[in-house]
């Protein structure tokens, strides 16, 4: 044991939800996260590793000797050293509540709102809700609810249901929380069964009915089980307490040691820590560890001695001092938050201008968990480019104080901290010890800038800090001092130089800021392929800062002629504000026996608000099971020359490594052709192409042995671009492009595979939507026959097609070393190779030409679409069909050709994704109405409406339209939605507002229900009923949030007209209904819901009466297996004719949009949502699936981009992907929610095509959210016209700030742009 500072210890303790656990030396280099999961607590789960998705939220407590009370926290685990907790408590969320001892009221709450749908992400935000009750005093306001959840992300469920359940807990609503409250509700009060509190929807739906009216039933009460610590009511003996012992308890420093010989340190004086660093000189300090954990994990950088520093007093002081405010460099960010907001409540305003500054930019800056965890001391040192709060150092004249290891302290001002990138003025020696903020002085001014992709929890593009301390000059303002400074435009934060020289002894005015403009664009220098790419938007970013910045000072003085600013500029300096989200759900309720049609709550909720819901992952491992990991192409295109697994084979655990050679069946894969290779063999045709697998005892030890198989490759010219793939640049046809997406479900791809009968029979459990696909590759390559293979999948953490054929040859490659081996494999992605590996939506690229009446009636389309590939077939054939069908949306065209493409290129096989092709051939067609409309000079509505096809049309593929609702409902959303107003108040408001301006748009939707290869149409089901009436189901559909089982369930209870408590689903499995389909093409409660009633029929006729005991004492057979086809379907494309279709769901949206046009910043003002579904088997679910949808096309049309290493990045290495983690991209958090998000499903409009009159849902309301895209659009016009362009311009998705911002022309763009500039996109 090595001494620190006199003392030492190796007694590591800690408490896991009430149970005290000694931790062994020898674990530093696990995480919380991964201890957790160890000793069984799988509830919390792994989504990215990266503190960037808050599924490994859980709630830390410990003692603070200072504050002499227990402070409460979320933290991500994943990122959370182990021995970082030592002496706290950990809960996690089965220490919260759970279905046997009862539910805390938040999981209660969540479950009963429809707030979880896969529910992966669901144990995160329950953590992170539940600490932020624990930490307030008194209860929190909504807008703090809304903070806390900054952090989590979900991909299924579009927030809003969420945050209802959530906002129960709010300030305004506080009696709720308590058990008074909780009693009142259950002598009768209205419950929403959306939301599952006190109805909140009494104000009017979409079309003027009082939503949920027909669904007040009282068995929705919400029944609270657990207490209030907010109130101060009685603990229940369920809620757990702070451990007795930790009270009692003092920190001890410790030094343990971990894994390849990491040493771990916590001192706990600074003279310890100094007389370690003296020892140590390249040891990392840690605090929150948000940097050197990704830096250790992701980025493989191995650093041997650690020090915790987080406990040491003289580095966690925050002092208020008569002349600034003293930090310590261990002060975590939410602290400083809190005293910052505390000293501008309590010191004169003119002092605290840096503060609110501050304020303003940790407010976005990473999610709560990080904040909780995350020091100054760390962002500083990190010294990354980008770091938000440098700039802010800098320009507000911070000092640092710096510590050696004899103790000598030295101060050096923040704007001379920063060296180069990532390099920082300390010696190995040194140590940063504090921070003081000098305040400010009247007439000096600071602010800060951000513009991130996102607006929550994401890193900045370029951010900002500017200080300006202005003196009276006889009539005049004069600049005595001032600093502006960048991050984002270079290697390190970037003081303007320049423009600070020139700026002093300016008067502040016109003159200034012109001169200033000038000047930055000569301190501000970045080059054509500078890293990071959107050149022209940063240097555009970086006026419209400093334009933003005169604009606010002026606006503070404004008492000076010379500085006084137009009014229509005054919103340029207004920060974004947003007001809790505003949900509506209007539904009608049409029951049909027991269950059909009532809004029941997903059957798993309750498991998976208590983490109890199990996932391929948390499947147990035998005690001789291996991980795998897989040896993976790092060239886009190239023959392997030699791979050498010689260190592989002798790094720690390794157990085996399986190539082409190993494989006992074929190698051939593929879903419909065998394009692919499990196991490449001699060339490789992308990045992330599988060449191998190995496996060892532990995840970490099969990446490490993966990571040292050296492979040796001949390059070869890749193809990566639609562009390079095919020349289509010729014609003087309009070309359109629309980028690809992520699917980004939270679970990562896993399958678990294991041997019986010493490998005659091999099983799994995957993560699929498509078990039947894993059954046949692993019995294919492994050369068994399919009956003896199983796979099996209870639920999966979200699919939305990414699922359906990539996530087989993962269970493949992890069959072969099980076979061979005959023990059981694990092989779980990481997220950044699943997001590399596992392909994304198609990205499109086409051209048009469209004839038109001069009234806008449409006369002819002419249409050529490509769709990128990737390396193999994969499904792109079907998506680029289902594009075609699609690319007339909703309109006549009386004269059509369509022609597409599959292209081939070097990048992983890309993949089926909600919509399916379908999104990108509608948005084609809108984008050419919208062409129509601005040629025309009319409302894009206006065309829409006069070329909408309906009842009897005949499509372009001969299928007539039958029972057709558009008109009804655009009818219907464009009354409650109050279109023209609408449009109206836009442009009062564009017109009072130079440089915010608002849009409007309203698009329909036609979305085709099948499959559109005909023998996929059909399904099977098995229904066994049992001697005490209860029902078991099986069928050959997969819960993957949906609520399919939920609503199969449903279909099973009325039928027999029992409780839907009586039904229960099991899982899907290939060995009981055979042959499946993949749970696709929003077509699976249609078809697996008649397979079930057909089923249940069998059994119900005269078997189930009167009781099933009885029967089974007749000796009657009480298990039935039901059948279904979708009858009348078919397309022949030699003729191109037939019915590709069942039926259509139809659906319309409306959303009004505000963009800033000096940086591109959007959001979402209002979205109205209308949709047929006839007669929903479950309003609650199809709400919750539609809500799901648009954000997640609000995410694909205006967020989500993906960057590749090709032509148009060539920062990145080509055929690599960058965007490969939540830390690059950004799908929508709860911050992008509309502010007013409205839902609602037509009435009165029985589906004759499917069960119990029903219409499918999953994929037909994602297209809505192109409402979003033209109403920017419909801004960006806005803006353009301000200076003069009135002329078509495209737009491609997603509209990032970047699209927008240069799009909206203007005097600081147009010194870096001409008018027709198109930001880069892969395609
Ligand atoms: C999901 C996520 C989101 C993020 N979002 C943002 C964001 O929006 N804006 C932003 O700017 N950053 C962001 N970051 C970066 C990171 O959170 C910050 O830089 C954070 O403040 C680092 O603090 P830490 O305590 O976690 O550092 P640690 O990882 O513990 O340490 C970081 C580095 O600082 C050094 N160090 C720490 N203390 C001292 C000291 N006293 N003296 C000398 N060296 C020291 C360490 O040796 C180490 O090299 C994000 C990170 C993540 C993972
Ligand atoms: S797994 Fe920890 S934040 Fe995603
Ligand atoms: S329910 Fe949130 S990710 Fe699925």
């Amino acid at each position: 044991m090595e001494p620190i500072g006199g003392e030492s210890s190796k007694d590591a303790v800690l408490y896991v939800n009430g149970v005290r656990r000694v931790l062994p030396d020898g674990l530093a280099h696990l995480t919380l996260l991964e201890y957790l999961r160890d000793i069984g607590l799988t509830g919390t789960k792994l989504g990215c590793g990266e503190g960037g998705c808050g599924a490994c939220t859980v709630m830390v407590s410990h003692y603070n000797e200072v504050l002499k009370k227990c402070v409460h926290y979320a933290v991500n685990a994943c990122l959370a050293p182990l021995y970082s907790v030592e002496g706290m408590h950990i809960i996690t969320v089965e220490g919260v509540g759970n279905r046997k001892t009862g539910l805390h009221p938040v999981q209660e709450s969540l479950a009963r709102s429809h707030g979880s749908q896969c529910g992966f992400c669901t144990p995160g935000f329950i953590m992170s809700m539940y600490a932020l009750l624990r930490s307030s005093e008194l209860p929190p306001t909504e807008e703090q609810i809304e903070e806390c959840l900054a952090g989590n992300l979900c991909r299924c469920t579009g927030y809003r249901p969420i945050i209802d359940a959530f906002q129960v807990f709010a300030k305004t609503d506080d009696a709720f929380y308590t058990n008074t409250s909780s009693s009142d509700l259950q002598s009768g009060e209205f419950l929403c069964p959306s939301t599952g509190k006190p109805c909140s929807c009494k104000s009017k739906g979409l079309n003027g009915a009082e939503t949920c009216k027909k669904s007040t039933a009282n068995e929705n009460k919400y029944e609270p089980v657990s207490y209030s610590e907010v109130d101060g009511s009685t603990y229940t003996d369920k809620e757990l307490i702070f451990p007795p012992e930790l009270l009692l308890r003092k920190l001890t420093p410790l030094y343990l040691n971990g894994f390849g010989g990491l040493k771990w340190f916590r001192p706990l004086k600074i003279q310890h820590l100094l007389e370690l660093k003296a020892k140590f000189p390249d040891a990392k300090l840690v605090v929150g560890n948000t940097e050197v954990g990704i830096e250790m994990r992701l980025k493989r950088i191995q650093y041997k001695v650690l020090i915790s520093v987080a406990h040491v007093p003289e580095l966690n002081v925050l002092h208020v001092k008569d002349d600034g405010l003293e930090i310590g460099a261990a002060v975590r960010l939410s602290e400083l938050l809190q005293m910052f907001r505390k000293v501008v409540n309590e010191r004169a305003a003119h002092e605290t201008s840096s503060c609110k500054a501050f304020i303003e930019q940790i407010k976005w800056f990473a999610g709560t968990q990080i904040k909780n965890v995350a020091c100054v001391g760390g962002n500083i040192c990190t010294a990354s480019p980008i770091s938000d709060l440098n700039p802010l150092w800098m320009a507000a004249g911070a000092k640092f104080q710096i510590i050696d290891c004899k103790g000598n302290i030295r101060t050096i001002m923040a704007e001379n901290f920063f060296l180069g990138y990532r390099k920082v003025d300390l010696t190995s020696g040194e140590i940063l010890l504090s921070i003081f903020l000098p305040w400010t002085r009247p007439f000096e001014y600071v602010k800060e800038f951000k513009q991130a992709h996102r607006r929550d929890d994401d890193i900045a593009i370029v951010n900002a800090g500017m200080r300006v301390f202005l003196e009276e000059k006889g009539e005049d303002l004069v600049v005595s001092d001032s600093l502006i400074v960048y991050g984002g435009v270079a290697p390190l934060s970037l003081s303007a130089v320049k423009t600070k020289e020139f700026v002093i002894g300016k008067n502040w005015d016109q003159e200034l800021l012109q001169g200033a403009l000038k000047f930055l664009e000569i301190d501000i220098f970045l080059k054509e392929d500078a890293p990071g790419g959107m050149v022209e938007f940063r240097k555009s970013l970086t006026l419209s800062f400093f334009f933003k910045f005169f604009l606010w000072v002026s606006q503070q003085i404004c008492m000076k002629k010379s500085t006084a600013i137009p009014l229509s500029y005054l919103s340029a300096t207004q920060p974004f504000q947003r007001p809790s989200i505003m949900g509506n759900q209007d539904y009608e309720i049409r029951k049909h026996g027991t269950s059909v049609g009532s809004p029941e709550i997903h059957l798993s909720s309750r498991l998976q608000v208590t983490g109890e819901a199990e996932y391929a992952d948390d499947t147990p491992m035998p005690s001789n099971g291996l991980h795998a990991a897989l040896v993976l192409s790092r060239k886009p295109h190239a023959k392997i020359l030699s791979i050498d697994d010689s260190e592989a084979k002798s790094s720690p655990g390794f157990a085996g490594i399986f190539l082409a050679k190993d494989v006992p069946g074929d190698n051939h894969i593929g879903p419909i052709t065998h394009d692919e290779e499990l196991f490449a063999t001699q060339y490789v045709t992308c990045v992330g192409q599988v060449i191998g697998v190995v496996v060892a005892d532990t995840h970490e030890n099969a990446k490490l042995a993966a990571a040292k198989v050296v492979i040796e490759y001949e390059e070869l010219p890749a193809i990566l671009s639609i562009q390079e793939a095919v020349n289509v640049t010729r014609s003087s046809m309009e070309k359109f492009m629309w980028d690809g997406q992520e699917h980004f479900y939270l679970e990562p791809q896993s399958s678990l595979v294991w041997t019986m009968d010493s490998g005659s029979e091999v099983h799994m459990i995957s993560s699929t939507q498509a078990p039947q696909k894993h059954q046949k590759y692993v019995a294919e390559v492994l050369g068994l026959p399919m009956s003896k293979v199983v796979c099996k999948t209870k639920r999966i953490g979200g699919g939305f097609g990414g699922k359906e054929t990539r996530s087989a040859f993962i269970a493949a490659a992890a069959s072969v070393p099980s076979y061979l081996l005959n023990r059981s494999v694990k092989l779980t992605l990481d997220r950044d190779v699943d997001m590399m590996i596992t392909g994304q939506r198609h990205t499109f690229l086409g051209k048009y030409k469209v004839g038109f009446t001069k009234e806008g009636r449409l006369l002819a389309l002419d249409l050529e679409i490509y769709n990128n590939a990737g390396n193999s077939l994969d499904l792109s054939l079907s998506v680029l069909e289902r594009a075609m069908f699609h690319s007339d949306n909703v309109y006549e065209i009386p004269n059509i050709r369509i022609r597409g493409r599959v292209c081939f290129t070097n990048f992983p096989s890309h993949t089926a994704f909600r919509g399916f092709g379908g999104p990108q051939g509608m948005l084609i067609a809108e984008n050419w109405i919208q062409k129509i409309a601005v040629e025309l000079n009319k409302n894009p509505e206006e065309i829409r409406e006069i070329n909408f096809q309906g009842e009897g049309s005949i499509l372009h593929y001969s299928q007539q339209l039958q029972y057709c609702t558009l008109g009804q409902l655009w009818n219907e959303l464009k009354l409650s939605s109050d279109l023209l107003r609408a449009r109206e108040d836009a442009k009062q408001f564009n017109l009072q507002n130079r440089w915010k301006k608002r849009g409007v748009a309203m698009v329909p939707t036609k979305f085709g229900i099948s499959f559109t290869t005909k023998f996929m149409n059909q399904a099977g089901a098995l229904v066994h009923v049992y001697t005490d009436g209860t029902v078991l189901v099986t069928h050959g559909g997969v819960e993957m949030g949906q609520g399919l089982h939920t609503k199969v369930a449903q279909v099973a209870a009325s039928a027999f007209n029992i409780p839907l408590s009586s039904v229960f689903i099991s899982e899907t499995s290939t060995d009981k209904v055979p042959n499946t389909s993949p749970t696709a093409a929003s077509a699976s409660s249609d078809l697996y819901g008649a397979a079930v009633l057909d089923a249940c029929e069998q059994n119900k006729g005269t078997r189930m009466e009167p009781l099933a005991g009885a029967c089974y004492m007749q000796r009657i057979d009480l298990s039935a297996h039901g059948f279904y086809i979708t009858p009348d379907i078919g397309f022949d494309w030699k003729t191109c004719k037939g019915n590709p279709f069942n039926y259509y769901t139809y659906g319309a949206a409306f959303a009004e949009v505000e963009i800033d046009t000096l940086t591109g910043d959007f959001h979402t003002r209002t979205a109205n949502i209308i949709l047929d579904l006839g007669y929903s088997i479950n309003p609650a679910i199809d709400v919750g699936q539609i809500e799901g949808a648009f954000i997640q096309g609000l995410g694909w049309v205006a967020m989500e981009e993906l960057k590749w290493g090709d032509a148009a990045h060539k920062w990145i290495p080509p055929g690599c992907l960058y965007t490969s983690g939540p830390g690059s991209y950004k799908i929508p958090s709860m911050n992008d929610v509309p502010f007013k998000f409205s839902v609602s499903l037509l009435k009165g409009h029985p589906n004759v095509k499917a069960i119990h009159s029903s219409k499918a849902v999953g994929e037909p309301p994602f297209f809505l959210a192109s409402a979003v895209l033209f109403a920017i659009k419909d801004a960006i016009i806005a803006a353009r016209a301000e200076v003069g362009h009135h002329e078509w311009f495209p737009l491609s998705n997603p509209a990032t700030p970047e699209r927008i911002r240069m799009a909206c022309l203007d005097e600081f763009s147009s010194r870096f742009i001409d008018s027709d500039f198109h930001p880069k996109l892969s395609i």
